[in-house]
């Protein structure tokens, strides 16, 4: 460590977050059992922190998936600050894109021209939510403003008139009012209930005709038991509660985002805004995707339809140019990928014990992967972490072998010695190569040749000739059964002590003529060997199977015998 500090690395020039002091809280005793209302705004915040914003053909696509995934409430842009966003509000308008149950949202500053403006691009449209802000916090207070509590109170409250009036003169439109105090957690709470009290005065909304009071964590600034505190005490302290739908505005900044809007939930809010995979200003939006699949993994119906998830991505990529982490929550390509031994051992024996009627209840996967249209395929992938489990899940996946588990133990450390060697993961072809170079060698050194095996009052007879051994000999042996047969013959051959220790087999394929495959292990004076052997003779297979662990064996000098 260079002892010159280079930079102005200094933590002591950070203020201390300074959190409400609440002694009542309810919200850690609270349960998340229903979806939240969701709005989308990835066509207005998403967008604005694009390094090249959405043309409006991306906007179409992306406002295609959002109804497609079943949101009912889209900001659609900010168009008194965006010509982009106004044309394209009028093109949904105009093309009759919106359908009767979605309504759209946009953004407007509390200030007249612009309200006009705003008010100008949603001629016609049949609902609309009109969000209107301001900044709240102290310091947009003292350094962006220079106005005290009283001139921005009077700024929020002379928006509201501003889009009641406008709201009055259109009335073919279903007005929604949506007030922020932007910046809330960087605002006294006392202060921000004060000006939403002041907005909520203008517009008065009812139990029926609600407004939206949002609160967004702007910069998110402190931790989320933090801000769901500030969300209880704003739901306890604001008039006419019953009237208003308390919306969650988080973004991401200390990567919380979805944590703090969770927990704001359990505080009392009704509605959460967010964007796709966290898109979004800075570090991003709070990610929907995330918080609706916290909610689908708990058994509860998030109301949005994450089942297409690649397709979803393809065309988040496609609209916003950004890459998706591999490790994103849910949606990154290796998030249902495991390496590691240990797990895939887990992973494996959960699976295969599953029955489809009961709960998913599989270590190391919080979702069932096929359910937002990913494969069993990508569970599990090997490198030099991986144990003998996740080999054998390959093997069987995509080969059929049905590997015994003291030959999983067995072959893993050559895999782990090839997955070692080449510093990458090992592609399943390659596994299965080196299965078939290990056990399996395309010349094996010796080889079963003609037999003959006869059964005479319960013992075996077995005369079989060795390919590879000097001479090609016929050997003979006796025993119970092949196996005992076989070892016998090899035994008196050699001179070795060869038991067989082990024993499996089975067939590979379904049709009459498949070829059958047998796994043993020997020991070949007192040494343990695999080996393995394959034919569409079973007797034949297990032959060839005592054979390769004997030439496997370094101590039985076979050939020379
Ligand atoms: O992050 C924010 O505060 C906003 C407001 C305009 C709601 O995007
Ligand atoms: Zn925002």
């Amino acid at each position: 460590m260079c002892a010159e500090r280079v930079g102005s690395w200094d933590y002591s020039k950070y203020p201390t977050y300074r959190p409400l002091q609440k002694a009542d809280r309810r919200w850690p005793d609270a349960v998340l059992t229903a979806a939240p209302e969701w709005c989308s705004v990835d066509l207005r915040d998403g967008n604005q922190a694009l390094i090249e914003p959405m043309t409006s053909a991306k906007k179409l696509r992306m406002w295609e998936l959002l109804l497609d995934l079943g949101f009912k409430q889209i900001e659609v842009g900010f168009p008194s600050a965006s010509v982009h966003d106004f044309d394209f509000l009028r093109k949904l308008i105009e093309e009759d894109r919106i359908p009767d149950d979605v309504t759209v949202q946009v953004l407007t500053q509390a200030r007249e021209e612009l309200i006009s403006r705003t008010f100008e691009a949603l001629k016609g449209c049949k609902r609309a939510v009109l969000h209107f802000y301001n900044s709240t916090s102290t310091v947009q207070r003292d350094f962006v403003f220079g106005l005290d509590r009283a001139g921005i109170t009077d700024i929020a409250v002379k928006g509201a008139q501003l889009v009641k009036a406008a709201a009055a003169k259109n009335p073919e439109t279903e007005w929604i009012f949506e007030y922020s105090p932007e910046s809330f957690t960087g605002t006294e709470m006392d202060f921000a209930v004060d000006v939403c009290n002041a907005v909520i005065e203008v517009i008065k909304p009812t139990a029926i005709n609600k407004m939206i009071i949002n609160l967004p964590a702007t910069v998110e600034v402190t931790t989320p038991n933090v801000y769901a505190d500030q969300i209880e005490w704003f739901c306890d302290h604001v008039n006419h509660r019953e009237s208003l739908l308390i919306s969650l505005h988080t973004h991401n900044d200390r990567g919380g985002a979805v944590a703090a809007s969770e927990l704001g939930l359990l505080a009392g809010a009704d509605r959460i805004e967010g964007t796709l995979l966290g898109n979004g200003e800075r570090t991003g939006n709070m990610d929907i995707v995330t918080m609706a699949m916290n909610l689908y993994s708990q058994g509860i119906d998030p109301k949005l339809d994450f089942s297409k998830m690649d397709e979803m991505i393809a065309v988040c990529k496609e609209c916003t140019q950004l890459p998706l982490h591999p490790r994103h929550p849910y949606a990154g390509e290796l998030v249902f990928t495991a390496f590691s031994g240990s797990h895939q051992d887990a992973i494996n024996k959960c699976l295969a014990r599953r029955d489809e009627d009961s709960l998913w209840e599989v270590a190391y996967l919080p979702i069932d992967p096929s359910d937002i249209g990913r494969s069993y395929q990508e569970v599990i992938r090997i490198n030099s972490q991986s144990g003998k489990g996740g080999v054998a899940y390959v093997l069987h996946r995509d080969f059929g072998l049905d590997l015994p588990r003291w030959l999983q133990v067995d072959f893993s450390a050559s895999v782990q010695a090839l997955a070692e060697q080449s510093e990458a993961e090992v592609q399943s072809d390659d596994i299965y190569h080196l299965f078939l170079q290990t056990y399996l060698p395309d010349e094996p050194p010796l080889a079963v040749g003609n037999y003959q095996l006869a059964r005479d009052d319960s013992v075996d007879h077995l005369n079989v000739q060795i390919e590879g051994l000097s001479g090609s000999p016929t050997l003979s042996g006796r025993g119970a059964g092949v196996v005992g047969a076989f070892t016998d013959a090899i035994s008196r051959h050699t001179g070795h002590n060869i038991i067989v220790v082990e024993y499996s087999e089975h067939t590979l394929g379904s049709d009459g003529d498949a070829e059958a495959i047998c796994y043993v292990q020997l020991a070949i004076d007192g040494s343990r060997v695999c080996g393995v052997g394959r034919s569409t003779d079973i007797v034949h297979a297990t032959m060839s199977a005592i054979l390769s662990g004997l030439y496997r064996s370094a101590g039985a000098s076979v050939r020379a015998a």
